[in-house]
């Protein structure tokens, strides 16, 4: 019997969608979906905008706020910017932090990465690290290289303590909004390179990191993710949008965690 660490860790990245209405609307729907979502950490990542809304609906409710974004220094004239303290005062648990349209879109690099973890951490969030190859790396069977770079960029100079406090998001970038998901055996050969990195650098505080997966998940997939040994939970986009869809993520990997217990 696998031995899985820990219950289901479920985000939903809203990316720059939903006005404030909508946000809220689809809150609400997610955190009266049963109590037996109790067992699972449940997270909702909405933009900016509408933190303060979805802040009002998850207050006292199981479910945690995060962000999708923030800058490394705690405030001044960086206009357009949001920090680490500003987020925490939005009552945000959790942040992203790279994720792979920040690194295309933005040009965001591990260098990028690894100054925003540190402010986050500093500021008293969790950072959920996004990392992940393109189809030309996997094609060309870069896959690992490019995640042990990442990796190493991304968290150089953090203790054991940081990564207790760390999650971080397998993300391959052809898995993401395509529908082509990546393979239970794919991601888990991924997800468990990943452990052993962490484990080498950062011992038993590394090697119980959260580690999630993103890419196109959907209620049809999670079941069968989930039961790989080395897969915590999701970070979901698309199917976060709409209320139906996130629960039955969430209850799909619970479904394969009461089983191993
Ligand atoms: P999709 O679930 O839409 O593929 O997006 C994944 C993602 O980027 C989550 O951060």
């Amino acid at each position: 019997m696998v031995r899985r660490r820990r219950p289901p860790f479920v985000a939903g990245n809203w990316k720059m969608n939903l006005r404030l209405r909508e946000a809220s609307d689809l809150a609400r729907k997610i955190v009266g979906a049963g109590p037996d979502l109790a067992d699972c950490t449940i997270v909702l990542i909405p933009p900016f905008t509408a933190l303060g809304a979805v802040a009002g609906v998850v207050a006292g409710s199981a479910a945690a706020l995060g962000a999708q974004d923030l800058f490394w220094e705690d405030q001044g004239a960086y206009t357009g910017e949001v920090s680490g303290p500003m987020l925490k005062d939005a009552r945000c648990e959790y942040v992203l932090v790279g994720h792979s349209e920040r690194r295309q879109i933005f040009g965001e690099t591990d260098e990028t990465v690894n100054r925003k973890v540190r402010a986050a951490l500093k500021a008293g969030l969790s950072p959920i690290v996004c990392i992940g190859e393109v189809l030309a790396e996997r094609d060309a069977g870069r896959t690992l290289e490019r995640i042990d770079g990442q990796l190493a960029r991304g968290l150089a100079g953090f203790s054991r303590e940081d990564m207790a406090r760390t999650i971080i998001a397998y993300e391959p970038v052809w898995a993401i909004g395509t529908g082509r998901t990546a393979t239970p055996e794919q991601a888990q050969e991924v997800h468990a390179h990943i452990r052993g990195r962490l484990g080498e650098s950062y011992g038993h505080e590394g090697a119980t990191c959260a580690i999630i997966y993103g890419g196109s998940v959907k209620p049809a997939n999670s079941y069968p993710l989930f039961k790989e040994e080395d897969i915590d939970g999701f970070l979901v986009g698309g199917a976060s949008l709409e209320a139906g869809g996130f629960v039955g993520i969430a209850r799909e990997a619970l479904r394969a965690y009461r089983e191993e217990k």
